[in-house]
């Protein structure tokens, strides 16, 4: 298994995985034509030729990133899949100059396993309304002003 950028025409894959979690309302729908105009901010799992995970960094303000649509194909779950993801949304976070990053989520255990702590942003609170429905929103520091 490795994790490389996204490629536009890794589109359709990339909303498939989305989608599995989509209707449970886990995660949000993701356009195809969104994720190939944004794919320099989607990180995928490779593994065998077929795309297992994916990963979109929201470049949400100047040095504060959100961590989204992060999916692991049902089938290849507990495989470390997810956390090669979130480390690699990490580092490229901290390559891109971001200070914060952040995920909001149901679930606050997986998050805090990567050093994630429920955190009040401020700059979220003009979308609180679309993510109201979320348990909470998960913060990490990984650089310096
Ligand atoms: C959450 C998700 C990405 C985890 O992917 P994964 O590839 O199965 O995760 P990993 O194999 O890297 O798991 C890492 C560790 O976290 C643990 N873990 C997995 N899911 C967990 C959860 N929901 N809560 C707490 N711990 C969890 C695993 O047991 C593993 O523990 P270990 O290192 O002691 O063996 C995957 O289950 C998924 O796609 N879920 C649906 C979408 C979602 O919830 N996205 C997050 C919101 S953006």
């Amino acid at each position: 298994m490795r994790v490389r950028h996204a490629h536009a025409h890794d589109a359709s894959a990339i909303r498939r995985l989305i989608d599995l979690y989509v209707a449970d309302g886990t995660l949000l729908p993701r356009a195809e034509e969104y994720i190939a105009a944004n794919a320099e901010h989607f990180l995928v799992a490779e593994s065998d030729g077929h795309l297992t995970g994916c990963v979109h960094l929201d470049e949400y303000a100047p040095s504060l990133a959100e961590l989204r649509s992060l999916a692991v194909d049902t089938a290849m779950q507990g495989k470390g899949i997810g956390s090669a993801l979130v480390n690699a949304t990490e580092a490229l976070a901290r390559q891109r100059g971001c200070v914060t990053l952040f995920a909001v989520s149901n679930d606050e255990a997986y998050f805090n396993r990567f050093g994630f702590l429920a955190r009040h942003i401020p700059e979220l609170d003009r979308e609180r309304s679309e993510v109201s429905r979320y348990k909470g929103v998960f913060a990490k520091d990984i650089g310096v002003v």
